[in-house]
């Protein structure tokens, strides 16, 4: 198994290097142009040694037998999928932008790939293979262990942390096309105590916003919240605000309890009694989870101003939370 594993490993360094080197042929000339169309300089695509799988079926799996690798070994490190007869395999990944995802050590233990034009998925992912399991690696994290700037980013996607990183934010990573895990955030815990969470904008990334808000607090990471207006996501926002913009966002970041306060905001009519009533019920519970009372009395002192309530009702209405959840 550990002469499988270190296989895998070497066949997946050579399977970069050609993905890489197809960006300087012309059969691979689309590639480059997708990545550049992207607003990625040369030195960034090197950097993250990104590149483009050709068209057709099996010019991967040509190039790495043409260097002795099995088919048993191809199929193993996921590059090739069986073909239907069960006799010979296929490339897994065709005309697409490539991604190689590298873990703490700097081997390649597995690929990204974007569909360039029409057709889906969007993105395929290796699938987790003897060296490669998606649930306890980041994208990028090899790199953002080093870097001089504080915490962590924790973006959506493989072109936010790209892009984030060209622009001088090397600090962040992302999943791999699944959601946080535990065991992520236990890995970002080894590495810094604070995390600003960039997922995209739209439900789906609030949604997930609030989810690894809970998983942050099980490891003790402090985390903020980004709050991006006009942009889908980080990489959208850089391009169309640039990164000083960018920088005032993360200056000017929500803690995680404000964006639980503005979710509550957003939920309830305010205006009305019985929204009051409600908002208040769901903001005392979750200040009854704060433990710092100087913390806990500056959102209650905020709130009860802004709905016109005493602070003193809201407090005893936080008790009631207090005691239920002892
Ligand atoms: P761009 O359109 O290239 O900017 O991608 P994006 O990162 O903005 O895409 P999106 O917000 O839709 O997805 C965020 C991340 O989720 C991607 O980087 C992928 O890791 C993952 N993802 C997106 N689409 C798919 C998909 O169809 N299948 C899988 N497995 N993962 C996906
Ligand atoms: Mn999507
Ligand atoms: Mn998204
Ligand atoms: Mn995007
Ligand atoms: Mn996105």
């Amino acid at each position: 198994a550990a002469r499988l594993k270190m296989r895998i490993l070497e066949l997946n360094r050579q399977a970069a290097r050609f993905f890489h080197h197809n960006l300087t042929t012309p059969a691979g000339a689309t590639g480059l142009r997708y990545f550049r169309e992207r607003g990625l300089s040369d030195d960034t695509i090197k950097r993250f040694g990104l590149g483009y799988s050709l068209e057709g079926w099996s010019s991967l799996c040509d190039h790495l037998k043409g260097q002795g690798f099995t088919e048993r070994e191809l199929l193993e490190a996921r590059v090739a999928a069986q073909g239907k007869s069960g006799k010979g395999c296929y490339d897994l990944f065709r005309g697409r932008a490539m991604f190689p995802i590298i873990d703490l050590r700097g081997n390649v233990i597995g690929f990204g790939g974007r569909v360039i034009g029409e057709g889906g998925p969007k993105y395929l992912n290796s699938p987790d293979t003897p060296v490669f399991k998606k649930s306890r690696n980041l994208f990028a994290l090899n790199r953002a262990k080093s870097s001089k700037l504080d915490g962590l980013i924790l973006a959506e996607g493989y072109m936010d942390v790209i892009a984030l990183h060209q622009a001088g934010f090397d600090n962040a990573v992302a999943t791999l096309g699944t959601s946080l895990t535990a065991e992520q955030t236990q890995l970002i815990a080894k590495y810094c105590n604070e995390v600003t969470i960039a997922y995209d904008s739209d439900g789906a990334g609030q949604n997930a916003t609030r989810r690894a808000i809970n998983l942050f607090a099980d490891v003790g990471v402090k985390i903020r919240v980004l709050k991006m207006e006009g942009a889908k996501d980080p990489d959208e926002y850089i391009k169309k605000f640039g990164a000083t913009r960018f920088k005032l966002l993360l200056e000017n970041c929500n803690n995680a309890i404000e964006f639980e306060i503005s979710k509550l905001r957003a939920k309830y009519d305010i205006e009305t009694a019985d929204g009051k009533v409600n908002f208040l019920n769901e903001f005392s519970k979750l200040m009854a989870g704060i433990r710092n009372p100087v913390e806990r009395d500056v959102y209650v002192k905020k709130v009860s101003g802004e709905l016109a309530v005493s602070p003193e009702a809201v407090l005893q209405l936080i008790g009631t939370n207090v005691k239920r959840k002892v």
